[in-house]
């Protein structure tokens, strides 16, 4: 397990994209780029999420922005009641101040079990895994346990981090390049992922 986790976070210190979100440890800098990331490819976000935070700095600035125009800086970024219980939220840290764990954090409006455990490990460090579709199919893949039993002890963060981007960049639905795979080694369905017509999936 050990030189999977060595292997997978090698690749990724070297074939990661440096987004900007990755780049702070902001709590709301990294909520703003979850929630839009939602339902809107990384290249996409990267311009509507720097305007955003040049518009936006802070959850108070948010907090007390208008749905109006709030609304008007959400188009093309998906469903408009994503943007406003993102404004919901940062009325209730504006207030409250930030939750600094998952289980805080889902008590937040629009914040579910994935977001609010990649803002607690992004932001705060919290050792918990962050699953999301890429995150369950890659592990799912791998064999050797679940999402949160492959987290390395001390190094969610980067984890987290480090296997969106296998299953954004290597171990997709409908493409697999194993050959390409850091954890081709170790992994359970390496050269067996079977495309079919809806995506692919796993060997056995
Ligand atoms: N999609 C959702 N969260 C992401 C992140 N932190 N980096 C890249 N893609 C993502």
């Amino acid at each position: 397990m050990r030189e999977l986790q060595g292997a997978v976070l090698a690749w990724y210190a070297e074939a990661g994209r440096d987004l900007p979100w990755r780049r702070t440890t902001d709590p709301y800098a990294i909520l703003v780029s979850e929630v839009m990331s939602q339902q809107t490819q990384v290249a996409r976000i990267v311009p509507r999420y720097e305007a955003w935070l040049e518009r936006w700095p802070t959850e108070d600035a948010l907090a007390q922005a208008s749905v109006a125009d709030v609304l008007g800086a959400w188009v093309g970024l998906g469903y408009n009641s994503r943007a406003l219980r993102l404004r919901d939220a940062c009325a209730v840290v504006a207030r409250d101040g930030w939750p600094r764990t998952a289980a805080g954090l889902r008590a937040l409006p629009g914040v579910g079990p994935y977001t609010a455990a990649a803002v607690a490990s992004f932001a705060f460090g919290e050792q918990v895994a962050a699953v999301d579709t890429n995150v369950r199919r890659v592990a799912g893949r791998i064999g050797l346990g679940t999402p949160d039993e492959l987290v390395p002890a001390g190094d969610a963060a980067t984890w987290n981090q480090a296997t969106m981007e296998l299953g954004a960049l290597v171990c997709g639905a409908r493409r697999a390049a194993c050959d390409a795979c850091p954890a081709a080694p170790w992994c359970g369905s390496a050269g067996q992922v079977v495309v079919t017509a809806r995506g692919a999936r796993g060997a056995g």
